[in-house]
Protein backbone atom coordinates (compact mmCIF):
# COMPACT_ATOMS: atom_id res chain seq x y z
CA UNK A 1 0.00 0.00 0.00
CA UNK A 2 1.17 3.66 -1.08
CA UNK A 3 2.38 5.09 2.19
CA UNK A 4 0.12 8.19 1.69
CA UNK A 5 -3.26 6.26 1.67
CA UNK A 6 -4.81 5.38 5.15
CA UNK A 7 -6.93 2.55 4.37
CA UNK A 8 -8.02 0.78 0.56
CA UNK A 9 -11.93 1.01 0.36
CA UNK A 10 -11.80 -1.20 -2.74
CA UNK A 11 -9.81 -3.70 -4.16
CA UNK A 12 -8.42 -4.06 -7.51
CA UNK A 13 -10.89 -7.33 -7.28
CA UNK A 14 -13.81 -5.37 -6.01
CA UNK A 15 -13.39 -2.74 -8.58
CA UNK A 16 -13.37 -5.29 -11.36
CA UNK A 17 -16.20 -7.46 -9.87
CA UNK A 18 -18.06 -4.09 -10.00
CA UNK A 19 -17.36 -2.92 -13.57
CA UNK A 20 -18.22 -6.39 -14.99
CA UNK A 21 -21.40 -6.39 -13.45
CA UNK A 22 -22.58 -3.10 -14.54
CA UNK A 23 -21.01 -3.65 -18.07
CA UNK A 24 -23.20 -6.71 -18.33
CA UNK A 25 -26.42 -4.49 -16.98
CA UNK A 26 -24.97 -2.11 -20.06
CA UNK A 27 -24.45 -4.69 -22.43
CA UNK A 28 -28.11 -5.87 -22.06
CA UNK A 29 -29.69 -2.51 -21.78
CA UNK A 30 -28.25 -1.02 -24.87
CA UNK A 31 -28.41 -4.64 -27.31
CA UNK A 32 -29.07 -3.65 -30.42
CA UNK A 33 -28.43 0.42 -29.90
CA UNK A 34 -25.98 2.78 -30.89
CA UNK A 35 -24.16 3.43 -28.06
CA UNK A 36 -21.81 6.23 -27.12
CA UNK A 37 -19.88 5.67 -24.13
CA UNK A 38 -18.35 9.47 -23.40
CA UNK A 39 -15.83 9.64 -20.66
CA UNK A 40 -15.21 12.84 -18.49
CA UNK A 41 -11.12 13.35 -18.51
CA UNK A 42 -9.51 13.18 -16.83
CA UNK A 43 -10.36 10.74 -13.66
CA UNK A 44 -13.19 8.22 -15.48
CA UNK A 45 -10.15 6.90 -18.30
CA UNK A 46 -9.17 3.84 -15.99
CA UNK A 47 -12.90 3.24 -15.65
CA UNK A 48 -13.67 3.64 -19.02
CA UNK A 49 -10.57 1.53 -20.13
CA UNK A 50 -11.93 -1.34 -18.30
CA UNK A 51 -15.79 -0.82 -18.95
CA UNK A 52 -15.54 -0.95 -22.55
CA UNK A 53 -14.08 -3.97 -22.21
CA UNK A 54 -16.75 -5.62 -20.29
CA UNK A 55 -19.23 -4.42 -22.79
CA UNK A 56 -20.79 -6.90 -25.07
CA UNK A 57 -21.69 -5.48 -29.37
CA UNK A 58 -20.37 -2.41 -30.80
CA UNK A 59 -19.29 0.66 -28.44
CA UNK A 60 -17.84 3.57 -29.41
CA UNK A 61 -16.25 6.18 -27.50
CA UNK A 62 -15.74 10.18 -27.14
CA UNK A 63 -14.06 12.14 -24.64
CA UNK A 64 -14.76 15.33 -22.88
CA UNK A 65 -12.84 17.49 -20.47
CA UNK A 66 -14.06 19.76 -17.87
CA UNK A 67 -13.03 21.89 -14.73
CA UNK A 68 -15.44 24.22 -12.80
CA UNK A 69 -15.12 27.74 -12.94
CA UNK A 70 -13.92 30.30 -10.05
CA UNK A 71 -12.71 28.90 -6.69
CA UNK A 72 -11.82 25.88 -6.25
CA UNK A 73 -13.14 25.50 -2.59
CA UNK A 74 -17.05 26.25 -3.83
CA UNK A 75 -18.17 24.50 -6.64
CA UNK A 76 -20.36 27.20 -8.65
CA UNK A 77 -22.40 24.74 -10.36
CA UNK A 78 -20.85 26.05 -13.91
CA UNK A 79 -18.22 24.15 -16.03
CA UNK A 80 -15.80 24.87 -18.18
CA UNK A 81 -15.65 22.89 -21.28
CA UNK A 82 -11.65 22.29 -22.09
CA UNK A 83 -12.22 19.30 -24.52
CA UNK A 84 -15.44 18.80 -26.45
CA UNK A 85 -16.90 15.84 -28.06
CA UNK A 86 -15.48 14.91 -31.25
CA UNK A 87 -18.77 14.27 -33.36
CA UNK A 88 -22.22 14.75 -33.42
CA UNK A 89 -24.15 12.22 -31.08
CA UNK A 90 -28.02 12.49 -32.62
CA UNK A 91 -28.12 9.31 -33.97
CA UNK A 92 -26.78 7.81 -30.56
CA UNK A 93 -27.61 6.70 -26.94
CA UNK A 94 -25.36 8.46 -24.78
CA UNK A 95 -24.07 7.21 -21.97
CA UNK A 96 -21.90 9.42 -19.94
CA UNK A 97 -19.22 7.69 -17.75
CA UNK A 98 -18.23 9.40 -14.64
CA UNK A 99 -15.34 8.24 -11.78
CA UNK A 100 -16.93 9.70 -8.70
CA UNK A 101 -20.43 11.78 -8.19
CA UNK A 102 -20.00 14.00 -5.64
CA UNK A 103 -21.72 16.94 -5.51
CA UNK A 104 -23.41 16.01 -8.14
CA UNK A 105 -22.99 19.64 -9.81
CA UNK A 106 -20.77 18.60 -12.86
CA UNK A 107 -22.75 15.78 -13.94
CA UNK A 108 -25.74 18.13 -13.74
CA UNK A 109 -24.37 20.32 -15.94
CA UNK A 110 -22.95 18.01 -18.32
CA UNK A 111 -26.58 16.33 -18.67
CA UNK A 112 -28.19 19.59 -19.41
CA UNK A 113 -25.18 20.45 -22.15
CA UNK A 114 -25.53 16.70 -23.75
CA UNK A 115 -29.77 17.00 -23.57
CA UNK A 116 -28.78 20.25 -25.78
CA UNK A 117 -27.03 18.03 -28.00
CA UNK A 118 -30.12 16.03 -29.24
CA UNK A 119 -28.84 12.63 -28.20
CA UNK A 120 -31.38 9.42 -28.49
CA UNK A 121 -31.13 8.76 -25.44
CA UNK A 122 -29.11 10.10 -22.21
CA UNK A 123 -27.91 8.28 -18.81
CA UNK A 124 -25.32 8.38 -16.40
CA UNK A 125 -22.57 5.89 -15.36
CA UNK A 126 -20.54 6.36 -12.13
CA UNK A 127 -18.44 4.10 -10.67
CA UNK A 128 -18.12 5.43 -7.60
CA UNK A 129 -21.15 7.64 -5.31
CA UNK A 130 -20.26 9.68 -2.22
CA UNK A 131 -23.66 9.07 -0.21
CA UNK A 132 -25.62 11.97 1.13
CA UNK A 133 -23.32 14.54 -0.57
CA UNK A 134 -25.26 15.65 -3.48
CA UNK A 135 -26.12 18.88 -3.45
CA UNK A 136 -28.43 18.61 -6.13
CA UNK A 137 -30.08 15.06 -7.29
CA UNK A 138 -28.77 13.59 -9.96
CA UNK A 139 -30.53 10.36 -11.55
CA UNK A 140 -28.09 8.13 -12.44
CA UNK A 141 -28.45 5.00 -13.76
CA UNK A 142 -25.54 2.79 -13.16
CA UNK A 143 -23.48 3.32 -10.01
CA UNK A 144 -20.61 1.00 -9.19
CA UNK A 145 -19.88 1.09 -5.29
CA UNK A 146 -21.13 3.35 -2.24
CA UNK A 147 -18.65 5.22 -0.42
CA UNK A 148 -18.64 7.45 2.46
CA UNK A 149 -17.69 11.19 2.18
CA UNK A 150 -14.08 10.82 2.45
CA UNK A 151 -11.29 12.41 -0.05
CA UNK A 152 -10.57 9.21 -2.33
CA UNK A 153 -7.60 8.68 -5.05
CA UNK A 154 -5.97 5.67 -6.71
CA UNK A 155 -7.83 3.89 -10.16
CA UNK A 156 -7.88 7.04 -11.59
CA UNK A 157 -8.66 9.81 -9.32
CA UNK A 158 -5.99 12.57 -7.87
CA UNK A 159 -5.04 14.18 -5.70
CA UNK A 160 -3.11 17.05 -7.23
CA UNK A 161 -2.73 15.04 -10.36
CA UNK A 162 -1.04 12.10 -7.99
CA UNK A 163 -2.18 8.28 -7.44
CA UNK A 164 -3.75 8.30 -10.66
CA UNK A 165 -1.88 4.67 -10.97
CA UNK A 166 -2.76 3.14 -7.83
CA UNK A 167 -4.68 0.01 -8.88
CA UNK A 168 -7.10 0.26 -5.72
CA UNK A 169 -9.51 2.82 -4.13
CA UNK A 170 -8.04 4.24 -1.18
CA UNK A 171 -8.53 6.76 1.44
CA UNK A 172 -6.09 10.14 1.16
CA UNK A 173 -4.06 10.61 4.52
CA UNK A 174 -5.60 14.09 5.12
CA UNK A 175 -2.06 15.69 6.64
CA UNK A 176 -1.30 15.39 2.66
CA UNK A 177 -3.74 18.09 1.39
CA UNK A 178 -3.97 20.14 4.89
P1 LIG B 1 -19.09 17.03 -8.32
O1 LIG B 1 -19.46 18.06 -9.33
O2 LIG B 1 -18.92 17.63 -6.94
O3 LIG B 1 -19.98 15.82 -8.30
O4 LIG B 1 -17.61 16.65 -8.69
C1 LIG B 1 -17.25 15.49 -9.25
C2 LIG B 1 -15.80 15.56 -9.66
O5 LIG B 1 -14.97 16.02 -8.57
C3 LIG B 1 -15.30 14.18 -9.98
O6 LIG B 1 -15.42 13.93 -11.35
C4 LIG B 1 -13.87 14.22 -9.53
O7 LIG B 1 -13.06 14.70 -10.58
C5 LIG B 1 -13.84 15.21 -8.42
N1 LIG B 1 -13.90 14.54 -7.09
C6 LIG B 1 -14.94 14.51 -6.23
N2 LIG B 1 -14.65 13.81 -5.13
C7 LIG B 1 -13.38 13.35 -5.30
C8 LIG B 1 -12.51 12.53 -4.49
O8 LIG B 1 -12.83 12.06 -3.38
N3 LIG B 1 -11.27 12.27 -5.03
C9 LIG B 1 -10.87 12.76 -6.22
N4 LIG B 1 -11.66 13.52 -7.01
C10 LIG B 1 -12.91 13.82 -6.55
MG1 LIG C 1 -13.80 13.90 -12.75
Amino acid sequence: MHSDIVEILFTEDEIAAAVREMGARISADYKGKKLLLVAILKGSFVFMADLIRCIEGDVEVDFMAVSSYGAEAKHSGVVRINKDLEGLVENYHVLLVEDILDSGLTLTYLRKYLRSRNPQSLEIATLLLKEGKQEVPVDCKYVGLLCPDAFLVGYGLDYAERYRNLPYVGVLDPKIYV
